[in-house]
């Protein structure tokens, strides 16, 4: 064909840009130098398991939670782990945990060798509801166990009701161990995440709030002691050398390049929190009265690691924004009480009727701290038609 031939009158269209459910590459859009470098930087000096990057995030963090020691390791899921092991739950013992959570929550009372009990959660929340709590405490002792701790999940973002749950744990005399993997950076009658709880735990996977570029997570506590032994526990229970074994542990580091990671996301972490802040407010706006938008209470903020919608066409919701390639997550269609693994254990007295309603109306939509307007119009809408 000729230079000169006129242009096609027919422009092709414009294919629409995919939706993410979470952009991670736009975030390396805008930190890919620095983080790059900083990758660079271990590769550099070798000290590929606790390089100084990790004690530097661990010091970075606790400056940023208020927690007095923080402790790196290898996942969300050991962070739960270490400090049940650190305070040695095992046979005999029962744990209290909510069904309606991510499995990792009472997997871990089970791999410590403990009993899960399954408890409740609050209809507009999803947090664990402290009636169910107090009635599963006693169905746990009518079961002839011993009620040791209770792991409260900051279901999506928004942590539990912490002042009632520790007020009734302290009464009935087991601990609290915070599970903050959805949750780091919220915060809690003007305390942060990870000051909530005798201990906390928290997931760097990589797509929570804040994630690195692998497995991650870290525990907060402010006991002196507790942190020692779970100091131990991450390294095969070590004791004052590597010839010394004094308790039966784990191989539990974070990696120094997930560290390196972390504090380059970590830099731009309160900016992203911000604008997670203004996406949530924005979808609010656009979908009530179209569907129930999640409720935050008062006294505390949500990260945003997921928006979750609640509505009876959630089905049709899920279909209708796939056929637009729209992505959503159903979180969770199965709770922990119904999976194989563990529908033997207890569950709290009154059953759990919130959990199963729940599981079948909850579905997240997109989002992250680089959702543009465009795209969140193009979401509303499409959950819009899907509800009719
Ligand atoms: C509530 C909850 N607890 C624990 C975990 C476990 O974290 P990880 O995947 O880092 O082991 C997760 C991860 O998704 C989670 O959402």
């Amino acid at each position: 064909m000729p230079d000169t031939a006129p242009a096609p009158s027919h422009a092709p269209i414009q294919a629409t840009k995919p939706i993410l459910f979470i952009d991670l590459q736009a975030q390396r859009a805008k930190i890919g130098p620095r983080m790059d470098a900083a990758i660079g930087r271990v590769l550099a000096h070798g000290g590929f398991v606790m390089g100084p990057e990790v004690a530097e995030l661990e010091k970075r963090l606790s400056a940023h939670c208020g927690a007095k020691h923080v402790l790196t390791c290898s996942s969300g899921t050991d962070a739960l782990l270490i400090p049940l092991m650190a305070k040695g739950v095992g046979h005999g013992d029962a744990v209290l945990v909510p069904s309606f959570t991510f499995t990792a929550t009472a997997e871990v009372v089970a791999l410590a060798g403990a009993v899960p009990v399954f408890v409740d959660v609050l209809p507009d929340t999803f947090n664990i509801d402290p009636e169910s709590l107090a009635r599963g405490i006693k169905t746990a002792r009518t079961r002839g166990l011993r009620p040791r701790a209770v792991i409260p999940v900051d279901l999506f973002g928004q942590p539990a009701d912490m002042d009632e749950i520790n007020a009734l744990c302290e009464q009935e005399g087991v601990w609290v161990l915070a599970d903050a993997a959805q949750s780091y950076g919220a915060s809690y009658k003007n305390r942060h995440v990870g000051s909530l709880a005798e201990v906390s735990a928290t997931s760097f996977y990589p797509s929570k709030p804040l994630g690195c570029y692998g497995d991650g997570g870290a525990v907060f506590t402010d006991d002196d002691e507790l942190h020692q032994r779970m100091m131990q526990i991450r390294v095969h229970g070590q004791g004052k050398d590597r010839n010394e074994n004094v308790c039966i542990g784990l191989t539990a580091r974070l990696d120094t390049l997930q560290a390196a990671v972390l504090l380059e996301k970590l830099s731009v972490f309160d900016a992203e929190y911000a604008e997670r802040q203004r996406i949530a407010q924005r979808y609010h706006q656009l979908l009530t009265g179209v569907v129930e938008t999640p409720v935050v209470r008062p006294d505390r903020s949500s990260v945003w690691a997921q928006y979750t919608i609640k509505s009876k066409a959630r089905d049709r919701i899920v279909t209708g924004l796939a056929a637009e390639k729209i992505p959503t997550s159903v979180l969770y269609p199965r709770p922990s009480h119904t999976q194989p693994a563990y529908r033997s254990f207890p569950i709290a007295g009154g059953g759990l009727p919130v959990t199963e309603r729940l599981a079948r109306e909850v579905v997240s939509l997109p989002m992250h701290a680089y959702l543009n307007a465009a795209d969140q119009d193009r979401i509303v809408d499409a959950v819009r038609r899907a509800v009719g």
